[in-house]
């Protein structure tokens, strides 16, 4: 059977979607968890976009072992020259480099003519082959370009040096028929299109990425590329776990191999929406809460008959825990561990020991624990932060007919410190007591309210986004690390916080705090707007 290489952009071209943000100790959680679902490649970011980006992808070439390490660069001397000191460090670096080939790419965004994009194309593969060995090279919305001229750019790139071809429906346009065509066409007449790998990338803006992509494997592409939960630009990326699913489920039509490890999916995604803060949504394929639930009565009856009436693959293929061990405030840390190693959170003891006790706590309030009550207290406290403030109390009061008012006592260092305020409502006067404790100004760019589950004792789970003020002087208020040729509006950095409790004003007052903390620890998340250029 041939394989198909899984090539995973979560912590590239899926973080840099608004609101799925993460920083760069959040992105090496998830880069050994895509380890440890043994996908091909890690594309870890874009180093020359921001700090946070390069430190990203250098924390993860330092520290994840198996996978190919990939960075982004355009074809730019910089931006190569940036990835590669960014995988310094990698067992197996890849540089991967970019330009668009489109007419409309070309003339209104690069404002170059064709003869200068292919010499940038075959420039940028050339020095990029001077640091490492692995290569790739992607024609920037290639299904709305002249296919003779990806012919072209292809074959300079390949003659450069790049050993991977990728050909982006970037905007998501392609239908599969057309896709696998240009995927033949291209293959029919690259010279030496054997010893070369040709990839494909899909976004989802028709709900066609995942047919597309197998559509193209089918035509001949040995490599997909996407990311988990399919997060990315506008409408996301094609979502890896339906493409590797699909080929699993279906090796009588589609007889090709990847080397992940099925039971890591439903682990990898549970992590990731605990980084983010941001859910699937119930009907998603293969990783929504509903893809294995059967409601209907007849399917039920069907189901529990024979499994294979409305059931095409298992749960515990996807490693979906089966195991229905309730947790409560009685269970030790051992169970807590093993429960949350089947969610994909591998902590250290302190880590442990940190959501053991926020366990603890959330247990003597609610009768039994559920996994997403779990995952959201591990999403929330499980990473290590450098704590310069701390929630000590809060009060608020609130009804009909009031202003309501909120007091916060917080500790910085030895000291504590007290404040109240009144707001519009209950959290807005809560986080302008902590403002105002605190002396910062902040904008709340987002805030989420979620329940963890159906009954009335479910875990209120808040992600909040913050940005300082411009003109605030809190820090990180000032553009750092612009991309050339992006937009002249500085883009402050935003800096996440989850928080998770029975009571929703906790939930909400401590992820505002986690957020402030991250700021205060000058949290090099800072986003420039380099989505104007890809
Ligand atoms: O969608 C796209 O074209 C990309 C490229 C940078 C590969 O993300
Ligand atoms: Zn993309």
């Amino acid at each position: 059977m041939e394989r198909v290489r899984i090539f995973d952009t979560t912590l590239r071209d899926g973080e840099q979607s608004p609101g799925f943000s993460m920083n760069p100790e959040e992105k090496l959680q998830m880069a050994r968890q895509l380890a440890r679902l043994q996908v091909d490649v890690i594309e870890a970011g874009f180093p020359i976009a921001s700090p946070g980006d390069f430190e990203a992808v250098r924390l993860v070439a330092r520290e994840v072992r198996g996978p190919i390490i990939a960075a982004l660069a355009r074809a730019h001397k910089t931006d190569v020259e940036t990835a590669a000191r960014a995988l310094e460090g990698a067992e197996r670096p890849r540089i991967h480099t970019f330009i668009a080939t489109s007419p409309i790419h070309m003339e209104h965004k690069l404002r170059k003519s064709p003869a200068e994009v292919l010499e940038m194309a075959a420039k940028a593969v050339e020095l990029a082959r001077r640091y490492v060995d692995d290569v790739e090279f992607s024609a920037e919305d290639a299904t709305r370009s002249d296919p003779d001229f990806l012919v072209q750019i292809f074959t300079a790139a390949a003659e450069a040096g790049a050993t991977t071809l990728n050909v982006p429906d970037t905007v998501g346009y392609a239908t599969p028929e057309e896709y696998a065509a240009l995927i033949r066409y291209l293959r029919e007449r690259i010279p030496g299109v054997e010893r070369l790998t040709i990839s494909v990338h899909t976004h989802d803006d028709l709900g066609m990425a995942t047919a597309n992509a197998l559509a193209a494997i089918e035509a001949g592409a040995r490599q997909v590329e996407g990311t988990i939960n399919g997060i990315g630009e506008r409408a996301g990326n094609c979502a890896l776990e339906e493409v590797v699913m699909a080929l699993h489920t279906r090796q009588d039509r589609l007889p090709f191999q990847t080397g992940i490890e099925t039971t890591q999916i439903y682990p990898t995604s549970r992590l990731l929406v605990a980084l983010t803060g941001v859910d699937v949504q119930p009907n998603k394929a293969i990783v929504g809460a509903n893809a294995f639930a059967h409601e209907a009565g007849i399917h039920q009856d069907g189901v529990l008959k024979e499994r294979s009436t409305y059931e095409i693959m298992t749960p515990q293929s996807i490693g979906l825990p089966q195991n229905r061990l309730v947790l409560g405030k009685h269970s030790g840390r051992h169970a807590v561990r093993v429960r949350l190693e089947e969610l994909g959170f591998h902590l250290d003891a302190e880590e442990l020991e940190r959501v053991y006790q926020r366990f603890l706590e959330v247990a003597d309030r609610k009768k039994s624990i559920t996994d997403a009550d779990l995952a959201a207290l591990a999403g929330a406290e499980g990473r290590p932060l450098e704590e310069q403030v701390e929630l000590v109390h809060f009060q608020v009061s609130t009804g009909t007919g009031m202003d309501p008012v909120a007091s916060v006592r917080i500790r910085r260092g030895e000291e504590i410190l007290r404040g109240a305020a009144r707001g519009d409502g209950p959290i807005d006067a809560l986080y302008r007591a902590i403002d105002q404790v605190l002396g910062v100004e902040v904008e709340l760019v987002h805030y989420q309210l979620q329940a963890t589950g159906e009954g009335r004792d479910a875990l209120g789970q808040v992600t909040v986004r913050l940005r300082p003020r411009v003109n605030s002087g809190a820090p990180g208020g000032e553009e750092e690390g612009a991309v050339e040729g992006a937009s002249a509006t500085p883009s402050l950095p935003e800096v996440m916080g989850h928080g998770s409790s029975t009571d929703i004003l906790e939930a909400s007052a401590r992820a505002y705090v986690q957020a402030i903390n991250r700021l205060l620890a000058g949290d090099p998340r800072s986003r420039t707007p380099v989505e104007e250029v890809v």
